[in-house]
């Protein structure tokens, strides 16, 4: 007999979403690809844990959730998405009422593989419950990697959710959710999938493999980088097995969120703007200037501003920032940077502030309000990642009128033109300060600057195009036979 499907209704499960918690674009992702759905006609539910501080949403349900010995009675607390989408917020205060989402001091916490298996066997069992399952069930990184494999596993039999279509967004191959063997059984995973074409890598397991391994298929969020991880320079040992699955494989880029990043009507910006009148963005350089305490007179006001916010690890380029460090203070500009990371590349901000406290400001934290006010207050925005699967910041600058520098990787590449900013390619020192420098030229020619402007503010990075993207994977996944 045929289940019953609910047509075009999507669950995703995600370790962070806004407006609940985030840590990086992950979060931003999960705040705007929902309702984009909604408004395309799809019911869609985000499951995602109850962390320490989330007030919103109300009790709907309580049950029993077990993974290997570990049993909890989860409360699963509905919160209202824009434009008809809903989350689900997964209470199990023993799992998630901690200090941070992952980990604290740059450790992560040692029971991630219960939590995250937890998350995704409270997100199946929500669905499960209900009378017509998911059509689609669409998983973001390794922290929900193990879904896939759950529906392969335990629930190939069951009534409701037994063959349902899964596609699995990879949003950073960095993150491999690596965990000692031992854990298989305690998630209730036999020893079968420690073999080399299942989850086992390196003698570990990977939460991330198993999602790339069992989903119907796979989206990554640029189709830049979708192209990179399929080779050995990008694609942190996981090359060969996406390559055996290109053809499901597909680059989505992201968009941004269109409301909550716009110049003319941000609330942490002290006057709004557009790209025809601009006049607005010198108080957002004024204000940013002032919180950082540093000069704000007409003088710094004509000198350009280099903004960056950014988790502070390898990934985003600081090793070439400190290569780069004693030029970077003989430049003409200023400098605001905002971040949280590796304590090296704190220290080296924070040294860098105190050698030119004139010049260069330093915020180590996270801080959302601070985030906007750097996007609009800046003239030129640094991201000189490594590798950027899609990367969401260079996106905000061009439409706050920000002009980016970037490196030429992954999703850098793929929205920043010569057009609309600064683009290297050898991933080096002399490279970076090259375009760094060709930008301050550029600054000086209000022609020019303002052209780059304009061309980066009109773009449309608008969710709708993307969400139409993810609807064509969707209807591609359920042509698929279905797996059980
Ligand atoms: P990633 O997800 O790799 O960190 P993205 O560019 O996709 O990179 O997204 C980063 C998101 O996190 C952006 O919305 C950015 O503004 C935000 N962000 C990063 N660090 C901070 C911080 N210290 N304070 C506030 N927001 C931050
Ligand atoms: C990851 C990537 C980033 C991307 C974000 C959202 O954190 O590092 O490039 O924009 O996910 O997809």
């Amino acid at each position: 007999m045929a289940k019953k499907l609910n047509e075009r209704s999507v669950l995703q499960i995600a370790s962070e979403a806004l407006p609940f918690a985030k840590t990086g674009g992950l979060a931003d992702v999960l705040g705007a690809l929902p309702p984009a759905l909604a408004r395309l006609g799809w019911d869609v539910t985000v499951v995602t844990p109850r962390y320490r501080g989330v007030t919103a949403g109300s009790l709907v349900e309580r049950f029993p959730v077990t993974v290997g010995g570990f049993a909890a009675d989860a409360g699963f607390f509905e919160a209202p998405l824009p434009d008809g989408a809903r989350a689900i917020l997964v209470d199990c205060p023993d799992l998630y009422d901690r200090d941070a989402l992952y980990g604290v001091d740059n450790v992560d916490y040692t029971d991630n593989a219960r939590r995250f298996a937890f998350l995704v066997r409270a997100a199946l069992e929500v669905a499960a419950r209900r009378a017509a399952a998911p059509s689609i069930v669409h998983v973001h990184d390794w922290q929900a990697g193990v879904a896939p494999v759950y529906l392969r596993t335990l629930y190939a039999g069951h009534p409701v959710l037994g063959g349902t279509r899964t596609v699995f967004t990879i949003h950073n191959l960095a993150y491999q959710g690596l965990f000692e063997p031992d854990w298989l059984p305690r998630i209730d995973l036999g020893w079968d999938e420690f073999t080399v074409d299942r989850m086992e890598y390196w003698s570990r397991i990977s939460f991330l493999k198993g999602g790339i391994n069992d989903a119907t298929l796979l989206t990554t969020v640029s189709p830049r980088y979708a192209e990179e991880i399929q080779t050995p320079q990008l694609g942190f040992g996981f090359d060969g097995i996406l390559r055996a699955r290109r053809a499901d494989l597909v680059g989505i880029l992201n968009g941004i969120d269109t409301h909550e990043w716009d110049p003319a009507g941000d609330r942490f910006i002290p006057r709004p703007y557009s790209a025809d009148d601009l006049s607005g963005k010198a108080a957002a350089k004024a204000a940013v200037l002032e919180r950082y305490g540093l000069p704000s007179d007409a003088d710094a006001l004509k000198r350009p501003l280099v903004g960056m916010v950014s988790r502070m690890v390898d990934q985003k380029g600081f090793d070439l920032i400190a290569e780069l460090s004693e030029d970077l203070l003989r430049l003409e500009a200023s400098f605001v940077v905002l971040g949280t990371g590796d304590a090296r590349y704190q220290d080296l901000w924070t040294a860098l502030a105190a050698e030119r406290p004139d010049r260069i400001g330093a915020r180590i934290g996270f801080d959302e309000a601070l985030a906007h006010l750097i996007e609009a207050g800046a003239d030129l925005f640094l991201m000189p990642s490594r590798f950027e699967p899609c990367g969401l910041n260079q996106m905000y600058s061009m439409r706050y009128g920000t002009i980016p520098v970037v490196h030429a990787v992954g999703g850098l590449a793929d929205t920043v033109t010569p057009k609309t900013g600064f683009v290297f390619t050898d991933y080096s020192p002399p490279a970076l300060l090259g375009a760094l420098t060709r930008a301050l030229e550029c600054f000086g020619n209000r022609q020019r600057w303002l052209a780059l402007q304009r061309a980066g503010m009109t773009q449309d990075f608008s969710w709708d195009r993307s969400a139409k993207e993810y609807v064509k994977i969707y209807e591609r996944a359920l042509k698929r036979t279905r797996r059980a």
